[in-house]
């Protein structure tokens, strides 16, 4: 294994093919910059972040103790606060933001110096239509020009917001074969 992944064995971790592919991807794209949006307790942020310590990872999820903004699905609020309680991120180079993704608005990116910053941006946080709808223009915001968006959850069978808004909006994304990840890259 010519990498050293960090595997969650809770719903909704990335499985070892998704770690493995996120990290080509950032490998491939020579990336220096890395946004996830939707952190939970850490181990895909920490899988980059251990693998390739000149990358800066970003990783954002809500404040302690809030709910989203945005209509969410309420089975996922038993998770919102487990992540940072139980928090496996060690490297000095991947960062936790405490920030409700739904309210990253243009002027909030700007000011973080976010806007087209990012090699790669990894949308996992809130499942309903309307976040990931909102986490997906955030991304694109986000990412540079030829930069890589991917998105967790593509084709889970009892989820379909991702592959609705994927295809949708997303002309020429593709799914990893072996993966519920899917990847477009931005003009
Ligand atoms: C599926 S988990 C993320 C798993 C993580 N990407 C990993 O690979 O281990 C989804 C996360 O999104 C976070 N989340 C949900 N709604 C959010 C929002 N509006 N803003 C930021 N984070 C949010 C949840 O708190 C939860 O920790």
């Amino acid at each position: 294994m010519k990498y050293n992944l960090c595997l969650c064995n809770e719903v909704g971790g990335t499985t070892e093919e998704e770690q493995v592919a996120l990290l080509n991807l950032v490998d491939n794209l020579k990336a220096t910059e890395v946004l996830e949006i939707g952190t939970f307790r850490g181990h895909t942020a920490q899988a980059i972040a251990q693998n390739f310590p000149a990358v800066q990872v970003a990783t954002v999820d809500l404040p302690p103790g809030l709910f989203p903004e945005l209509p969410d699905i309420p089975c996922e609020r038993p998770y919102y606060d487990i992540g940072k309680q139980r928090d496996v991120i060690v490297a000095s180079n991947a960062k936790r933001f405490y920030h409700d993704s739904g309210l990253l608005n243009q002027a909030k990116l700007e000011l973080f110096g976010w806007l087209g910053k990012f090699d790669l941006v990894f949308v996992d946080g809130g499942h309903s239509l309307a976040q990931v709808l909102n986490d997906s223009l955030v991304a694109v915001e986000c990412v540079r020009s030829g930069g890589v968006i991917v998105w967790h959850d593509y084709g889970e069978p009892y989820l379909d917001t991702v592959c609705r808004v994927v295809n949708g909006l997303f002309a020429g994304a593709m799914q990893i074969p072996h993966t519920r990840l899917a990847w477009w890259r931005k003009p």
